[in-house]
């Protein structure tokens, strides 16, 4: 029927999902399934058109994190509520690098408790530029998404409000793509791992249980410009990496674990593999760079305080106010400062929308090796200023703020208007 807009209907609904064998199945919420969703695939210059349903019994809205999209409705940040049986219909445009994004609803204060109950799914953005580079890309074969989250259960059900934690609320239980105890038979040599980072408070320190190295290709808003290698790799909420793993050192039956710190996120069982000569590329995909000539400082944002005292510039969100204005295709150079002490103070993950940022400096010093390319969310590590620059290429009303969803929640949230 269509030429050139692509349309499609994403539902949030609710679900259930039996985790253990001897208890019943708790209730849950996903995207077009019982829990998470799908893998939503995008394409550079295709239009689409997308039709929200809300089948759940309270307002939400579908915030695009990582797709730089006209704000503040196709955004689908607190602003684009649905209300329980409506639906709205929102249109837009990529015009980005190949990514790893995701989605995950946002309605102010809502955000934690509704992600908690498995609203969230991966989305993938293609274009020409990547599909030039000599990388895994067959989906659901050899590049496959790997959601980590972490829940506890209370007679195997869910209970958001049983677990909640102002300063972020934790599980202990890992949860891979919203499974149990996940296990992959490898069959294909190199792998490409889509990671993100879906938790609401824990950071992942990934390592696998023999120490093998493995080898970053993207960071949230695509490809480095070189891979960089690894055997230990922190991610805090919201970031992805696509990383390669090599299995061609294993025999079919050996087993190797994807962990964070020593607690076990996945299992892979190796399967037969088919010999393969491919080579990891060194050389990814050129990163536009930014000028920055003038070394002139446009904003600094603090982030303060733990438990409800945390703020974005001492102050709460509130949806009335813009914090900040910016005209569009002009870089601006922000500092964004945790006043946590050193000692004991929290790691804020801080996200903005619309834009994807370079991140110029840690405390004066160069960024970590994976910080080369495009980000959307970057950690802050108490008593550190991370210096970033960006350019947002479209006007609208536009979100940043801490990415641990609770404190998110609570108010450490401001907002910018591009125009
Ligand atoms: Cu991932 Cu404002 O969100
Ligand atoms: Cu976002
Ligand atoms: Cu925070």
């Amino acid at each position: 029927v269509t030429n050139d807009t692509t349309y499609c209907t994403i539902r949030a609904q609710q679900g259930t999902v039996q985790y253990f064998p001897d208890t019943p199945a708790t209730n849950t919420w996903g995207y077009n399934g019982n829990i998470l969703g799908p893998t939503i695939p995008f394409q550079v210059g295709v239009h689409y058109k997308i039709t929200l349903v809300n089948d759940l019994p309270e307002p939400t809205t579908w915030h695009w994190h990582g797709l730089n999209i006209s704000g503040p409705i196709a955004d689908g940040g607190p602003f684009a509520a649905v209300l329980p049986g409506e639906q709205s219909t929102i249109e837009f445009t990529l015009n980005q690098p190949a990514a790893t994004a995701w989605l995950h609803p946002h309605p102010c204060p809502q955000t934690a408790r509704q992600v908690w109950q498995g609203l969230a799914a991966e989305v993938i953005i293609q274009d020409t530029v990547e599909a030039q580079i000599d990388l895994p890309r067959a989906y659901g074969t050899n590049d496959i998404p790997l959601v980590l989250q972490d829940r506890s259960f209370h007679n195997g059900q869910l209970d958001y409000d049983a677990d909640y934690d102002v300063d972020g609320t934790t599980g202990n239980y890992a949860l891979v793509n919203g499974t149990l105890n996940a296990t992959y038979t490898v069959t294909q040599p190199v792998m490409r791992f889509r990671i993100l980072n879906g938790a609401n408070r824990r950071e992942f320190r990934l390592n696998f249980s023999d120490g093998l190295p493995f080898y970053q290709i993207a960071s949230d808003g695509g490809l480095l410009p070189q891979t960089v290698g690894f055997t230990r790799l922190m991610l805090t909420c919201a970031e992805r990496a696509e990383i390669l793993v090599d299995f061609r050192g294993y025999q079919p039956g050996d087993q190797v674990q994807l962990r964070t710190d020593d607690s076990t996120l996945i299992t892979f069982n190796i399967g037969r593999m088919p010999a393969s000569d491919y080579v990891i590329p060194d050389k990814l995909a050129p990163v536009e760079h930014l000028d920055d000539s003038s070394n002139h400082v446009d904003h600094r944002t603090v982030m303060s305080g733990m438990d409800a005292e945390v703020r974005l510039d001492d102050k709460l969100f509130d949806m009335t106010r813009i914090d900040y204005r910016l005209p569009i295709n002009t870089t601006q150079c922000w500092e964004i400062e945790n006043t946590n002490d050193m000692t004991g103070g929290m790691v804020h993950p801080y996200h903005m929308h619309g834009c994807e940022f370079q991140v110029v400096s840690r405390n004066g010093n160069a960024p970590f090796a994976n910080e080369h390319g495009w980000k959307d969310t970057v950690a802050v590590n108490p008593g550190e200023v991370v210096k970033i620059k960006f350019r947002v290429r479209q006007s609208g009303l536009y979100m940043y703020h801490c990415h641990i969803l609770e404190h998110e929640d609570t108010g450490m949230m401001a907002q910018y208007e591009s125009f």
